[in-house]
């Protein structure tokens, strides 16, 4: 657990009356601090220097530059897609870009609104801004329309909130589009969410409950979840959760506890995911975890191991939290350790070739999950992240070897993305093991499968694209640390696709079928607020110069929201 030392063979039994003083001494010093700490919470943590980190590539020699036309097109994008919701769905939080339609399914407090301010900040989108600003003000956190969901309100409403006050500190938002009071409100807010979602941490081992009722403040396990005496009627004794949700909340409520001085809040966030990092399950790989997790007792009721979905951002948040943690933290090193055995023994036991197909020779590296015993040769889009904070790893912590791996993981992603009709990755895709000891629990089977495999050596097993941000993500990452320019125009490649495929009349639609040429019939009447906050502020941000939002001085949440690297 955290902050549990283990003292060596110590004075007290050498000295009897000196241990009675030193006893004494040492009780008053904690019933003080236990007095103090319930009258006003206080930082142990000082949070005053922003600490540089040496992450982004130096020697750009001219060509860092901003690609403006490039740059200007990703923000027409931004424009059209605020407009449309503006125009059609405004206070909802989300619009339904084929119909037109309002949706909420986040509580209904706007997400969209609060979600995409951080991008609206970076490329200088005032007017939209100011709009946004005002509905974000008159928010009421505390009456939810549904079950609260502590995870993704955490990473798109808090975080994006305080993301809003982090740059409005830096100075990069003008005074006529926010001010002061306006901005001392909005950190308000996010501490009267926080304080709404305090209940999740309500459980024996701090990790948090699926959902809150913010009505009853409680607790509540996920909806699908069945309560029943009777084993055969239930799948787990208790609520369980996966390593994303409990791991990835600490930067969010680091920074808060950073902003406000109470120190509750990154306390509870250390002791949400102390279960994972502290973890006193043996896993059979270094650094990885077993999941899910019984939130009752902290055991893993299953052996699911990977970087997929469910699990990725836990081990995003294990190396981004050191570049927000005061040096003076004491899990400094262990997180480090945790995050770079994690690293490797994905590299080590999950991290897969492909072997050529018919028509197409060239074997890619992907990375397959463990489910129990068996390896499942299949990934997906989420996992496409996985590049880009693990080359920002290898930067700080110097691990040239984590770099290539993290660059040859990339190249598995574009290739997903080049097979295809539409020049866009798919949801999930297998491949077949080049090296396999065991025959592989996928095989194409539909002609279509077959048809994919020998043309490109993967198929699809699920063929939509929900907009998601992953594999632009590692791209900017790839090129602000690299310097390279083909990131730089694998990047434009995909924007070029989705602007094509994907702009629909009131915004931007998923898409049903990478594989299906150009058709209304394709798209899915969703827009999710995370291409507005990851997809195309990543876009933006690999065209625009180097020096904005530089990686030595900010941390990207895992919704794309910029916080200061002050500790
Ligand atoms: C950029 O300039 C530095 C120092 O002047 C030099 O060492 C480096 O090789 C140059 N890089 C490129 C890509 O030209
Ligand atoms: C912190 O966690 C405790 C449970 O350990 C909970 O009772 C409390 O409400 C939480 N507070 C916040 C601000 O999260």
């Amino acid at each position: 657990m955290p902050g549990f030392r283990r003292w060596g063979k110590s004075k007290l039994e050498r000295n009897p009356q000196s241990s009675f003083k030193l006893l004494a001494a040492v009780l008053v010093i904690t019933l003080y601090l236990i007095i103090k700490e319930f009258q006003h919470p206080t930082v142990h943590l000082p949070y005053t220097t922003p600490v540089g980190a040496h992450i982004q590539y130096t020697q750009w020699n001219g060509t860092g530059k901003a690609h403006e036309k490039r740059a200007d097109k990703v923000r027409d994008a931004m424009r059209y897609t605020f407009r449309k919701y503006r125009e059609n769905a405004w206070g909802y939080d989300d619009i339904l870009p084929v119909s037109g339609k309002g949706s909420s399914s986040r509580n209904g407090w706007g997400a969209f609104i609060v979600d995409s301010a951080s991008t609206l900040v970076l490329m200088g989108l005032w007017d939209e801004l100011s709009h946004s600003i005002e509905h974000i003000l008159g928010i009421d956190f505390t009456v939810a329309d549904d079950l609260v969901d502590p995870f993704e309100t955490t990473i798109r409403y808090l975080g994006g909130m305080l993301s809003i006050v982090d740059l409005y500190d830096a100075g990069l938002i003008p005074q006529d589009v926010l001010h002061d009071e306006a901005r001392d409100l909005i950190l308000e807010h996010a501490v009267t969410l926080a304080q709404k979602l305090a209940p999740a941490y309500d459980t024996p081992t701090g990790m948090p409950w699926p959902r809150v009722d913010f009505e009853t403040e409680q607790g509540e396990p996920n909806p699908t979840f069945v309560f029943s005496d009777d084993p055969n009627k239930r799948e787990y004794d208790h609520p369980v959760i996966g390593p994303a949700r409990t791991g990835s909340s600490i930067l969010e409520n680091r920074v808060l506890t950073r902003m406000t001085g109470a120190y509750i809040f990154a306390k509870n966030s250390t002791l949400a995911w102390a279960p994972l990092v502290w973890s006193k399950w043996v896993s059979p790989w270094p650094g990885m975890v077993d999941a899910p997790i019984d939130i009752m007792n902290g055991s893993p009721v299953a052996r699911a191991r990977h970087w997929d979905g469910g699990h990725d951002s836990y081990y995003e948040y294990l190396f981004k939290i050191t570049l927000l943690s005061p040096p003076t933290d004491p899990h400094l090193s262990l997180y480090k350790k945790r995050f770079l055995d994690s690293a490797y023994s994905l590299r080590k036991y999950l991290g897969s070739r492909s072997a050529s197909a018919p028509n197409h020779i060239m074997q890619h590296l992907f990375i397959g999950r463990q489910n129990g015993e068996e390896y499942h040769n299949q990934q997906g889009h989420l996992a496409c992240f996985a590049p880009g904070t693990i080359l920002l790893a290898s930067q700080q912590y110097n691990q040239p070897s984590l770099r290539t791996f993290a660059l040859a993981l990339l190249e598995g992603c574009r290739h997903i993305y080049t097979s295809t009709t539409t020049k866009i990755g798919p949801e999930t895709w297998s491949w077949t093991p080049k090296f396999s000891y065991d025959e592989p629990r996928f095989a194409p089977t539909t002609e279509r499968q077959k048809e994919e495999w020998t043309k490109s050596g993967i198929w699809s097993t699920e063929p939509a694209y929900k907009g998601r941000p992953e594999y632009v993500e590692s791209l900017f990452y790839a090129w602000r640390i690299t310097g390279e320019q083909r990131y730089r125009e694998w990047a434009w490649e995909a924007f070029a696709a989705m602007e094509e495929h994907c702009k629909a009349p009131y915004g931007y639609a998923q898409l049903a079928d990478v594989w299906q040429a150009k058709s209304e019939d394709n798209w899915v009447d969703m827009q999710e607020s995370f291409w507005a906050s990851e997809t195309l502020k990543y876009l933006w941000l690999t065209f625009t110069d180097v020096e904005t939002a530089s990686l030595d001085t900010w941390v990207f949440s895992t919704e794309g929201h910029p916080f200061r690297m002050i500790r």
